[in-house]
């Protein structure tokens, strides 16, 4: 049998909310006609943005939204994207050379201040560190952050509708530098950084300045970039230096909706590696800064199928359907945050809506949210709560646990998840508790289904969660996983 010990008196950390974060690029279907309908649109719209996808996402509490990019910021100015609509510039899309798009810049700064305003999450902007100036950016901040009637550039903001600041608080700076962001060597880029994050700190007091950190395995560049960013003799300031992004993602195993029984463990192993990539990194950050003043950040993480398998059937580049295997996918990865909370300060699934890993998939008038959704929505209250150490003691398929764990307290109140990885069968588990008892009812969500099941419009809720209640007293719970499962125990202790 399966055995997690929950040991209470061992706190990790404070679950940064953060880490429960999204990210929305302009790409593919993510901002036109995914979020963004247009307010003249006969889809039922909130100052144009799709108002299901509004009042669906806002129940997540979503703690940050990353935009405009990805890579798209590279090549991103955002003067383009205020003044009146019509007068915006039409610009050739980063992803052109893809798909063809065109980028209207009908959606820009105040338009997604306004959505993140509606769904309740803090933006997160990646700025140009590749393609503009530190001084654009520098400028943006101005923008964005000045209180009313003081600059010329806050004077504009009010002429555009906004005469109070946005108070954004987290900036990129630089996206992907090792590859579409200027092929950058770490030397290069750490220096880059330095100017950029100088710069933008002269008008950015409170800001947070996120540098572009390495791709997935790559602990050369998190060591390289740290030591050119600490030089000796002029070594840039841990406090302009929020956050150290990874990205990584889960290369695809088999199709997004057809697989083997290999393949699903194939994805679920490339998921566990979340774990020995933040061990990795971390350390390397620790020998740069063992006061840990730096945060590691993952601001794009998911799975990336082959495109195609989407509503749009290919048309929106990247998009793909989510199944019940990256429901288990985003349980695991979230788990491991929540393991990592004393170092991991922020981390953005890939993407919103109608990309890779997305909750929701949409078509013109159609919303449907993902297994990912629920997994979101079911993990939710681990947010702001503190992670507790947790200790599972398994068999293994291969590389892959079968049982994974979390669990985080608020108060009194304990939330426990468990992911049964098991691709047909149940897992039975005996849960202990340390340092307190069950008080009261346990409250049992599970989401479940066929390993390659997945909602569509038609059937929007093929996968979804079940709730019931379970007795439990004392400090021990006996209880089965269903196979490719992902449970969330919650109950008060005492
Ligand atoms: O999420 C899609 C793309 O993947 C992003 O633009 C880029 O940063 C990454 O390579």
């Amino acid at each position: 049998m399966t055995t997690i010990d929950v040991l209470f008196p061992e706190v990790i950390g404070t679950i940064n909310p953060n880490l429960y974060g999204h990210f929305s690029e302009h790409i593919g279907g993510v901002i036109y006609g995914g979020i963004w309908v247009g307010e003249d649109s006969a889809v039922p719209n909130v100052n144009g943005f799709r108002t299901e996808l509004v009042e669906r996402f806002r129940r997540l509490r979503p703690p940050v939204l990353r935009w405009p990019g990805g890579c798209f910021a590279e090549t991103y100015d955002w003067r383009d994207g205020i003044g009146p609509p019509a007068a915006r510039p039409v610009t050739a899309n980063w992803w052109y050379n893809w798909d063809g798009r065109l980028e209207s810049n009908r959606v820009g700064t105040h338009e997604f201040v306004k959505f993140c305003r509606l769904v309740g999450a803090r933006p997160y902007f990646a700025a140009n560190g590749t393609s503009t100036t530190p001084l654009a950016v520098r400028d943006w901040i101005e923008y964005c952050n000045f209180p009313r009637g003081s600059t010329t550039l806050a004077r504009r903001r009010e002429e555009n509708g906004d005469p109070e600041p946005f108070g954004v608080e987290y900036w990129g700076l630089g996206n992907e530098n090792w590859g579409g962001g200027g092929n950058m060597t770490p030397e290069t880029y750490g220096a880059a950084f330095r100017n950029y994050a100088m710069v933008a700190s002269s008008v950015g007091r409170g800001c947070k300045f996120i540098a572009c950190g390495p791709s997935d395995r790559d602990v050369s560049w998190t060591r390289r970039f740290l030591e050119a960013f600490f030089a000796p003799g002029h070594p840039g300031s841990a406090a302009n230096l929020h956050g150290l992004s990874m990205h990584y993602y889960c290369g695809t195993a088999g199709e997004a909706t057809s697989f083997s029984q290999d393949q699903w463990y194939e994805l679920l192993a490339k998921a566990l590696t979340m774990e020995e990539l933040v061990v990795r990194h971390r350390a390397a950050m620790d020998t740069y800064d063992p006061e840990r003043r730096v945060g590691l950040v993952v601001d794009e993480w998911g799975c990336w199928h082959r495109d195609g398998s989407g509503p749009s059937r290919g048309a929106n580049l990247f998009e793909q359907q989510s199944t019940m295997r990256d429901a288990l996918v985003a349980a695991m990865t979230l788990g491991i945050f929540n393991r990592h909370c004393d170092k991991v300060v922020m981390a953005n699934v890939a993407q919103l809506v109608n990309n890779l890993h997305s909750l929701f998939l949409a078509q013109d008038g159609f919303l449907v949210a993902t297994p990912n959704y629920h997994v979101f929505d079911m993990m939710k209250d681990h947010q702001g709560a503190q992670s507790v150490r947790t200790v599972v003691q398994t068999g293994r398929i291969g590389e892959v646990d079968e049982v994974t764990a979390s669990c985080s307290v608020q108060a009194d109140a304990a939330l426990l998840t468990l992911v049964n990885a098991r691709y047909s069968d149940p897992v039975e588990v005996a849960v202990h508790l340390h340092g307190g008892a069950f008080a009261g009812p346990v409250s049992r969500t599970v989401l479940t289904a066929e390993p390659a099941a997945c909602n569509t419009f038609a059937a929007p809720d093929a996968v979804c969660p079940r709730g019931d209640a379970l007795t439990a007293s004392g400090c021990r719970l006996v209880q089965s996983l269903p196979a490719a499962s992902v449970t969330c125990l919650r109950f008060g202790r005492s």
